[in-house]
């Protein structure tokens, strides 16, 4: 996969990560999860999306066992990984922050994690958890922080509420926010996406497949037929025909994994975009953020 994404720091990340959402929910199926993020590796997967949330750190656990084997066995370097992940809204306090980030990493066995997300917006104030983000990044415990299912008026929060840091670095120090971007939730195309272009942040697309619904929409399907590519694909590729978006698929499937990193360099043509906007229709107003 040859297409990146840059970060407000300028570092560059793959277009197309990993997500592990519904992975290390069972241990029946837990070995098979381990093999297939394993098997990502091997076919270049390089950014890995997870949370303490998803299995209650089992996701978390599958991914270490993954990236371990990978780092002991030398199929990758440290140095070539980004992976992510997030915290419960309340664990975000001043010590919650701290706390919740070492259990991840011992899950993870990783020192550091590349990017630590708040989930999304609970009862902690915002200021609180940045300030806990920063102390851990000057701890040497996270390389960058952001934000998950911000809205416009919480991003606006966050910039109010950073002026000192954004002085000092001349940029708001939130590498991204992570949301349901994807063809059957294009809300944040009316101007949430304009809106953090302004701010410099990469957007993290989430459930870039509808959650594996795209993949089997009558539009895509003929368009892909068209075209000799798949569905899955096409939905991913349209996510990506903006240069500041990352997708995160998730797929333990092997013909999944290869399909899905198959489509980072996949570029639409005028006609299939306007295919496309006449089956899932541009916002033509402003909507509350999608989540799930
Ligand atoms: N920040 C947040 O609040 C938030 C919320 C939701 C998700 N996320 C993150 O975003 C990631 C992606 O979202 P998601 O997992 O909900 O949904 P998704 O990636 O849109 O869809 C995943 C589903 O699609 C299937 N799939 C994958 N590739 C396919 C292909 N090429 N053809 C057909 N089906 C395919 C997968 O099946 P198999 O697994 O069987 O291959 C799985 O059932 C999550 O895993 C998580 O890391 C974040």
């Amino acid at each position: 996969m040859t297409r990146t994404v840059a970060l407000p720091t300028g570092e560059r990340v793959p277009a197309i990560g990993l997500g592990t959402w519904k992975m290390g929910e069972s241990a029946a199926t837990r070995d098979a999860e381990v093999g297939a993020v394993r098997h990502a590796i091997d076919l270049g997967y390089r950014l890995f999306d997870t949370a303490e949330m998803y299995g209650e750190g089992g996701a978390e656990s599958v991914l270490g066992r993954a990236l371990g084997d990978a780092l002991r066995t030398g199929a990758v370097r440290r140095d070539e990984l980004f992976v992510v992940s997030k915290v419960y809204p309340h664990n975000a306090d001043r010590d919650g922050v701290p706390a919740a980030c070492d259990r991840s990493r011992k899950r993870l066995g990783l020192d550091v994690v590349d990017l630590y997300l708040l989930h999304w917006r609970g009862a902690v104030p915002l200021a609180e958890t940045v300030d806990a983000f920063e102390t851990l990044k000057a701890a040497g415990s996270i390389r960058e922080w952001g934000v998950s299912n911000f809205d416009l008026d919480d991003l606006r929060e966050l910039e109010r509420l950073a002026p000192t840091l954004t002085a000092k670095s001349g940029r708001l120090h939130c590498a991204t926010n992570q949301i349901y971007y994807a063809l059957d939730e294009r809300g944040a195309d009316f101007d949430l996406l304009t809106y953090q272009r302004t701010l410099r942040m990469a957007t993290m697309a989430y459930c870039p497949l509808g959650r594996g619904s795209l993949a089997k929409d009558a539009t895509l399907r003929s368009l892909a037929t068209a075209r000799g590519t798949t569905a899955a694909q096409l939905a991913l590729a349209w996510v990506l025909r903006r240069d500041d978006v990352i997708a995160i698929p998730k797929a333990v499937d092997r013909a999944h994994l290869a399909e899905n990193i198959g489509a980072a360099d996949l570029a639409l043509t005028d006609e299939e975009l306007a295919a496309i906007d006449a089956a899932f229709r541009p916002p033509s107003q402003r909507t509350p953020l999608a989540m799930v």
